[in-house]
């Protein structure tokens, strides 16, 4: 989602509109305004796109001496005009609106209602809403009613607040979901990213996680949510045009949105905490399991086997959508569990597959990225991987966030089942936690892999081999290179290697060896060994310094348990690929003859 706040003396209606169109990409299903004076408070909100709500609800009539602003993508709640931003107190004078999501909310809403607060809507945002009215019962003053309700929340949020009876300021708060003051003369702004006031401003102050900000439209102060001290922060000039501002200064949404795993990976842990107990509870009942997907989320699919195995030691089966659509007709019954994966939730085999299974009396759950899409419609149970809106056609952090909820659901299936070790199982969430952290330093070998690229961007054929759960890494390392740099790839179990593809390995062409710790290790350097004896250019990426001292180029990675480091790996061979396509004049976002989502048969 995309926020905006805005104090001074413009039109503010004006500058929260144009700074919503700007923010589009992070979000778009659904917008809403809040204008305030002195006396009033003013919202208009609902479902669809900003230019179509703003002549429909009159957004630019609006008046006052501030106001926020949200632009939708949803995360708890269908896309509605209820559930649109802004939400309220039931006093309606504390009005806000969020980013992020709050992963404790079922828990304070409970707390809340026995308190006698009413809800109009389904989201997590509005709970804040109330909470500081909560609070505001025990506070000296609104600010430290704000303190003690964020103490409470837990998650990511950032939020934007009017409070109708300080008509001179605006709150707004950071925590593990982005927000950047602008800093005009005699004006203010705030929202999710710059590119919202880059037309009036380029001095920026990024805030932290855990801090807040009272702006006025003179002055701004950042404190910290703990303690209510305030910090010293950093003005920036901002040098980006609008154009690089809208990608974060990335040159492309795809290596941006490479850049997103972390917080990605992050949002899909907090958002699913809560859910994934059930939903495993019910997994556990089904002897026959069925993952549905195409493309990457295939590949997703294919982790999600190992990991079934491995932890809940079920054996689930992986079909295509496309051929289990015409192959599954007589297969599938009530005693079937069919899980479709689709970011997007449109992908026609996919919910076609879906449908077929419904006909058949099955259960259907769908792990998806875009809330209210025709899969969450059609399936039993949705289960969002909170990745926000994807923009390059490539997928990326939407597969690094479907891999992570297939994690959590594996776990928790293994320990309905009491088929895994409980400390084991525990090892595997504490590491989970830590993976947005590994990913960051995946992110570091940046540089080096763009001069990888260079020296590799005239080869013509590439090979990605891996064992166990790192043989869909390397089938989706393979996809990548293929989608967008439109280079030949082929993606292998290692095992396979000996069977055929190792009579195309000549010298220099290079193997991608995907080769972490774990069951398979000492075969792999065996297979490696056999590649390198062909001439190949063996390009590894491991932990283990064994490797590196066996390979031409060898690309360190983080010590994790086998089954977590598909989430990891990954992200290396996205960023070769990236570099790979933009080396050869190819446009990674919108790779040729393809689409993001393929929603005809
Ligand atoms: C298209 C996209 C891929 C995606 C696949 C499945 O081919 O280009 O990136 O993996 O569709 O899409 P879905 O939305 O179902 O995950």
């Amino acid at each position: 989602c995309g926020i905006i706040g805005y104090i001074g003396d413009r039109n503010v209606a004006e500058v929260i509109v144009k700074g919503l169109k700007r923010l589009e990409y992070r979000g778009y299903d659904s917008a809403g305004i809040v204008t305030a004076d002195r006396e009033t408070v003013e919202i208009r909100k609902g479902a669809g796109r900003i230019d179509n709500l703003a002549e429909r609800l009159g957004f630019l009539a609006m008046d006052g001496n501030r106001g926020i602003g949200h632009t939708r993508w949803a995360t708890h709640g269908v896309p509605n005009d209820i559930n649109a931003h802004p939400h309220k107190d039931c006093t309606g004078r504390i009005v806000l609106v969020h980013n992020g999501i709050i992963e404790n909310f079922v828990e304070l809403k409970g707390e809340l209602l026995k308190r006698g607060h009413r809800f109009e809507s389904d989201t997590d945002t509005e709970v804040i809403a109330h909470l500081i009215e909560e609070e505001l019962k025990n506070s000296e003053n609104f600010e430290e009613a704000l303190r003690r309700a964020l103490k409470r929340l837990k998650g990511s949020f950032a939020l934007a607040i009017v409070y109708a009876d300080e008509p001179d300021r605006l709150y707004v708060v950071r925590n593990e979901s982005p927000l950047v003051l602008g800093i005009g003369k005699g004006e203010m702004f705030a929202a999710s990213d710059v590119p919202a006031f880059l037309e009036y401003t380029k001095e920026a102050v990024f805030l932290d996680d855990g801090e807040y900000a009272v702006i006025t439209k003179n002055s701004y102060v950042v404190k910290r949510i703990n303690t209510g001290e305030i910090v010293e922060k950093p003005v920036h000039k901002i040098t980006w045009t609008l154009e690089m501002a809208e990608k974060s200064g990335f040159p492309h949404f795809m290596l941006k949105e490479i850049h997103e795993q972390p917080s990605a990976v992050r949002d899909a842990i907090h958002g699913n905490r809560e859910m994934v107990r059930s939903v495993a509870e019910e997994i556990a009942k089904y002897e026959k399991v069925i993952f549905v997907a195409m493309g990457t989320s295939y590949h997703a699919a294919l982790v999600g086997k190992y990991l079934f195995q491995r932890l809940a030691k079920k054996v689930p089966l992986v079909e295509e959508a496309s051929e289990f659509r015409y192959e599954f007709e007589d297969l599938v019954d009530e005693n079937t569990l069919v899980i479709a994966i689709t970011q997007s939730g449109e992908t026609a085999d996919t919910l076609a597959a879906m449908k077929l299974a419904k006909r058949k009396g099955a259960r259907v759950l769908a792990i998806v990225n875009v809330v209210g899409s025709m899969a969450t419609r059609i399936a039993d149970l949705t289960l969002y991987t909170h990745a926000g809106p994807e923009i390059g056609v490539a997928a990326t952090k939407t597969y690094t966030t479907q891999l992570t909820v297939l994690t959590m659901l594996a776990i928790e299936t293994a320990r309905a089942l009491g088929s895994a070790d409980e400390e084991y199982l525990r090892s595997l969430e504490k590491q989970l936690d830590s993976i947005p952290v590994l990913i960051e330093k995946a992110l570091s070998h940046g540089e080096a892999l763009k001069e990888l690229a260079e020296s590799l961007r005239d080869r013509r054929d590439f090979f990605y081999v891996g064992r166990g759960i790192s043989f869909p890494t390397a089938l989706e390392g393979a996809l990548k290179l293929k989608e967008i740099s439109y280079i030949h790839a082929e993606g292998l179990s290692a095992g396979e290697l000996k069977h055929g593809p190792l009579a195309l390995l000549e010298k220099g062409v290079p193997v991608v060896a995907i080769a972490p710790s774990g069951k398979t290790f000492d075969k792999m350097m065996g297979n490696i060994e056999e590649a390198r004896a062909r001439g190949a250019m063996i390009i590894a990426l491991s932990d283990r310094e064994e490797v590196g001292r066996i390979s031409d180029v060898w690309i360190e990675m983080p010590e994790l348990d086998e089954l977590l480091t598909p989430i990891v790996y990954v992200v290396p061979l996205q960023l070769m690929a990236y570099h790979l396509a933009v080396l050869r004049g190819n446009d990674p976002d919108k790779p040729r003859n393809l689409a993001k989502s393929v929603t005809v048969e």
